[in-house]
């Protein structure tokens, strides 16, 4: 019989385990790439239509390593860091350091000097007693650092709470309300040059009224902080947030990237006219929307184990579906790799890589090897009842705040990520080895027995 297996960039999922091992994180360098141009094209069409120019940085939270950071310079983007660490990765990739943007509630001074030596484009303040401390590191650097200032817009964004950025009881970012009394703290210093307000109103968002709603208050200040500074304020940088389809489910859901920059260059116009100041130059900063459909994670089954769902709380759910037992499908990585459903209870779909099978369809649960029962990596989906342990399957859309959310919990090494591009495989990021993550343990020297 014919064996279909499912090819990623061109190359068996089983080739690519076969060769790297398993677990395996893989990226599509072309779907990476694609997307980021498309989204920097939509941005950029839309601020040329409102008679502006956008900037789109890449935020490399989401997942970064020299590599993809070198990709999204390629295509055109700038790439935000929100770390020392982050940082390094993006100088080491060549990225031009006025192209970055440094980020953080809680900058360290180390870091602070580094991004200011190394030439950083801008740096958002994201506290009061930040702006001292970035104006003596770029006095004593004999620099004039770009500044943006992150405010709240107060917007609560519909998304998991510890997604929503942007309401007024979280850390990040000052109350817009503040925001003519820090730029004025921000002009009287010499060190200092205010480019605009920042907002990030949260993340993985479907509904664009709170990136909307958000625009439209920062508009607001804008004149009151034009009569501070004498003239007009050159940005706003609107941060990222967009939301993606996870699940086919959420296909529908999840808005264009094109409509998105549409209706926020609208309300920018729009808001624009109507408090009688020029349009700024807009800046963005997504980084799931970037990357994160371009990453699929590969597992092998280890086991399986059918749970009968009579009488617990999941039997009428499962039973609406024709069933009545999930079938417990352990693999070889789990919150190790992906936190997400632990940390969100996100959703993932998942299909066997190795095979096509006919056979009937069973509900799964895939869960992970480590000790905790919410240590889930696709919490409902369907797959061939046969599904067996040596099983390749592929978990998708884990391009984004998976590797970069990763831990060594129980000890077990991070897989390595491999890009994918016209049939050939390249690992990015290097996996690690048990070895090495018990070299970390300082091995006591020897007690001397006691006489
Ligand atoms: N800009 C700022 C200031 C941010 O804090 C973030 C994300 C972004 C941009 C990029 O957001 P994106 O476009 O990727 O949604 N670990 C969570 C997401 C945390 C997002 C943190 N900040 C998750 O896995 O869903």
């Amino acid at each position: 019989a014919e064996c279909r297996e499912l090819k990623l960039g061109g190359i068996r999922a089983t080739a690519l385990t076969e060769e790297h091992g398993s677990p395996l994180y893989v990226v599509d360098e072309q779907a990476a790439r694609t997307r980021a141009r498309d989204v920097r094209a939509a941005l950029e069409a839309e601020a040329a239509r409102i008679g502006t120019g956008a900037t789109v940085y890449y935020a490399g939270k989401a997942f970064l390593c020299v590599e993809v950071a070198q990709w999204m310079a390629d295509e055109g983007l700038a790439i935000d860091v929100a770390s020392g660490g982050e940082l390094a990765v993006a100088l080491a990739a060549g990225v031009h350091p006025a192209r970055i943007g440094f980020h953080g509630n809680n900058k360290s001074a180390g870091e602070i000097a580094r991004a200011v030596e190394a030439g950083v484009g801008t740096i958002i303040i994201d506290s009061e007693l930040e702006t001292e401390r970035i104006a003596r590191a770029a006095a004593a650097a004999g620099r004039r650092q770009r500044v943006r200032l992150r405010v709240n817009s107060g917007v609560h964004a519909s998304t998991h709470d510890f997604l929503a950025t942007s309401h007024e009881d979280q850390k990040f970012g000052q109350p817009l309300a503040e925001a003519p009394r820090l730029v004025a703290a921000i002009l009287a210093h010499d060190s200092l040059e205010f480019v605009g307000l920042h907002c990030h109103i949260g993340s993985q968002i479907f509904a664009t009224d709170g990136f909307r709603e958000s625009a439209r208050r920062l508009l607001g200040a804008y004149p009151e902080l034009e009569r501070l500074l004498g003239g007009p304020v050159p940005e706003l940088n609107l941060g990222g947030g967009f939301g993606i389809a996870y699940t086919s489910a959420q296909a529908d859901e999840a808005p264009e990237i094109a409509s998105i920059a549409r209706e926020l260059a609208d309300i920018v116009a729009e808001t624009c006219a109507e408090v009688g100041i020029a349009v700024p130059q807009l800046a963005f900063e997504p980084g799931r929307a970037i990357i994160g459909q371009a990453g699929v994670t590969l597992y092998t089954v280890g086991t399986t184990k059918p749970v009968q769902l009579a009488g617990s709380d999941a039997a009428a759910d499962a039973a609406d579906l024709g069933f009545a037992e999930r079938l417990y499908v352990s693999v070889d990585g789990g919150m190790s790799d992906n936190a997400r459903p632990a940390l969100y209870g996100a959703d993932y779909q998942v299909r066997i890589a190795n095979r096509v099978s006919e056979a009937d369809p069973a509900l799964v649960r895939v869960v992970g090897k480590h000790c905790e029962s919410g240590d889930i990596v696709v919490q409902r989906d369907v797959l061939p009842g046969d599904v067996r342990p040596g099983d390749t399957l592929a978990v998708a859309v884990t391009g984004a705040y998976c590797w970069s959310l990763s831990s060594n919990y129980n000890y077990v090494p991070r897989p390595p990520v491999v890009a994918v591009s016209n049939g050939a495989a390249r690992v990015i990021v290097r996996g690690e080895t048990e070895d090495e993550l018990l070299a970390k343990s300082v091995i006591p020297a020897p007690v001397a027995p006691a006489h």
